[in-house]
């Protein structure tokens, strides 16, 4: 990279639905660039652990204000590719079905959204990062030098996740169904854009990437060669 690229540090903000490739696409390029990844989607997740763990679901149901208790005393970090939940490596109990299926209920939740928003810009104070989710471009960092929105049809993303889940699958452990896949993908796609609070949107200054026929390697360069652009044009 040429000198005086890597002295200023940009905020990359990398929104889109479900499985359109934003942490894979995230994470390479804040690698590339030498930045730090961050996975907000994770912190949803997180909480939502932390509510079913807890057995709270039923009663957050009923009163969400009260989700705010459990907002007190936790803790989400990073660490590299871990996610830690008050200390305890969270990263792969986030990923299965019952957290799925609930994560957009507990993010439509002002307290939560308030909570991880704050949590968000203190994690980008310092610039140098990319930060993927929802809203990142249109709520927790409207001034991102570089907003990028990406999409993919529906069943371009359930063969994705199909693929991801073959991939972690347990020996015997039943196949997923492709058709299942892609409608669960749908249901959070319009409950994440149908939400009153930070909705999922496209920033009228983000670029859009269609990613149902890009690789990741290309995927990776178009938003590389956006930063680099912003990145020359700065120094
Ligand atoms: O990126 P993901 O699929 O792991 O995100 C899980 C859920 O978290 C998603 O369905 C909506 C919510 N989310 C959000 O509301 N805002 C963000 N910035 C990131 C994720």
């Amino acid at each position: 990279m040429k000198q005086g690229i890597e002295e200023k540090r940009i905020i990359i903000a990398i929104d889109g639905p479900a499985a359109s490739g934003k942490s894979t696409t995230a994470r390479k390029v804040a690698q590339r660039l030498g930045y730090t990844y961050i996975d907000t989607g994770a912190m949803y997740r997180s909480v939502t652990l932390k509510v079913l763990r807890q057995g709270l679901l039923d009663d957050i149901r009923r009163s969400p204000e009260s989700v705010s208790d459990l907002l007190q005393d936790i803790s989400i970090r990073f660490d590299g590719d871990r996610v830690l939940l008050n200390g305890d490596d969270v990263t792969t109990e986030i990923r299965e079905n019952r957290v799925s299926r609930e994560v957009s209920f507990i993010s439509s939740l002002k307290p939560v959204r308030d909570r991880l928003r704050e949590m968000q810009q203190e994690l980008g104070r310092q610039r140098g990062v990319v930060m993927d989710g929802r809203d990142i471009g249109t709520v927790v960092f409207p001034d991102a030098e570089l907003k990028i929105f990406l999409v993919a049809d529906s069943r371009e993303r359930a063969k994705r996740r199909y693929a991801e889940l073959i991939a972690k699958r347990s020996d015997g452990a039943e196949l997923p169904d492709l058709d299942a896949l892609e409608n669960e993908i749908k249901i959070r796609d319009n409950a994440d854009a149908e939400r009153a609070l930070a909705p999922l949107k496209k920033h009228v200054d983000a670029h859009e990437i269609d990613t149902s026929d890009l690789t990741i390697e290309r995927q990776v360069e178009r938003v590389l060669d956006l930063a680099l652009d912003i990145l020359q044009d700065c120094r």
